[in-house]
């Protein structure tokens, strides 16, 4: 269906962004990327419903206003941006719709996600026509698809958002940034690991001792994703 094989990624400033997404395709929601699948913070469930965010502790911090309303492009209708976080950790913000289901992520520190919007093709063929650079498949992740890199880009134009792709559909996409977060919920791949992921690994990214990235999968089994 059409509708559903868009995603919106609406970003507000480095580290401001949101993914809004329709609901009907994908079979979890899991986040932080890592080997040992016996640490509880790898592949950690969120809730997909604000009735389940609500019994896991989640605390609702900003309700639906005209000014947190979030413009559906799409179909032209606004997505009601209730917004939960869990433990005071701002480094994920649920956004359920007005019927309690899971519409978006936020990643941030309380910013407005409103501003541009890009259309995330469903499929990894239509990235064919459009900034996105592949960048390397990884086991449990996926193939890496980085917005316009170059080896000669200003670390000022690294888009802190990448796409993953699993045998050709969008299965996840995740953060990155070279600001030290120390959430549980990010991972933290040390310089040598740069060239696992990034192609080519931008020259500006030297100073960077390690990044912070989050990987946010919508299926209930990210193992399953091989290279
Ligand atoms: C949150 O925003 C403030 C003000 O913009 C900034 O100074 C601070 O570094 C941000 N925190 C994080 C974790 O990015
Ligand atoms: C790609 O990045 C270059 C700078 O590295 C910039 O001049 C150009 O506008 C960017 N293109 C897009 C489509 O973002």
């Amino acid at each position: 269906m059409l509708l559903t094989t868009v995603l919106h990624l609406l970003c507000l400033a480095s580290l401001a962004a949101a993914f809004l997404f329709n609901r009907a395709s994908w079979d979890g929601l899991k986040v932080t990327w890592g080997m040992d699948t016996h640490n509880p913070n790898t592949f950690a469930a969120l809730p997909r419903q604000e009735s389940e965010a609500k019994q896991d502790g989640w605390t609702k911090i900003a309700d639906c206003d005209k000014r947190n309303a979030v413009v559906s492009f799409l179909r032209q209708q606004q997505v009601s941006g209730v917004r939960y976080v869990k433990d005071n950790d701002y480094s994920i913000i649920l956004l359920f719709d007005r019927n309690g289901y899971i519409a978006g992520i936020q990643c941030g520190n309380g910013t407005d996600p409103v501003s541009h919007s890009i259309h995330i093709p469903m499929r990894e063929t239509g990235l064919a026509t459009t900034s996105w650079t592949k960048g390397h498949c990884f086991a449990y992740m996926g193939m890496h698809y980085w917005h316009n890199l170059t080896a000669d880009m200003s670390c000022e134009y690294f888009f802190p958002a990448f796409l993953l792709y699993n045998k050709g559909a969008l299965t996840a996409f995740g953060w990155a940034t070279g600001l030290g977060l120390t959430s549980k919920r990010f991972e933290h791949p040390p310089h040598a690991a740069f060239s696992s992921f990034l192609n080519p690994v931008p020259l500006c990214l030297n100073q960077y001792a390690q990044l912070s990235t989050m990987h946010i999968y919508f299926t209930s089994d990210p193992t399953a994703i091989a290279c």
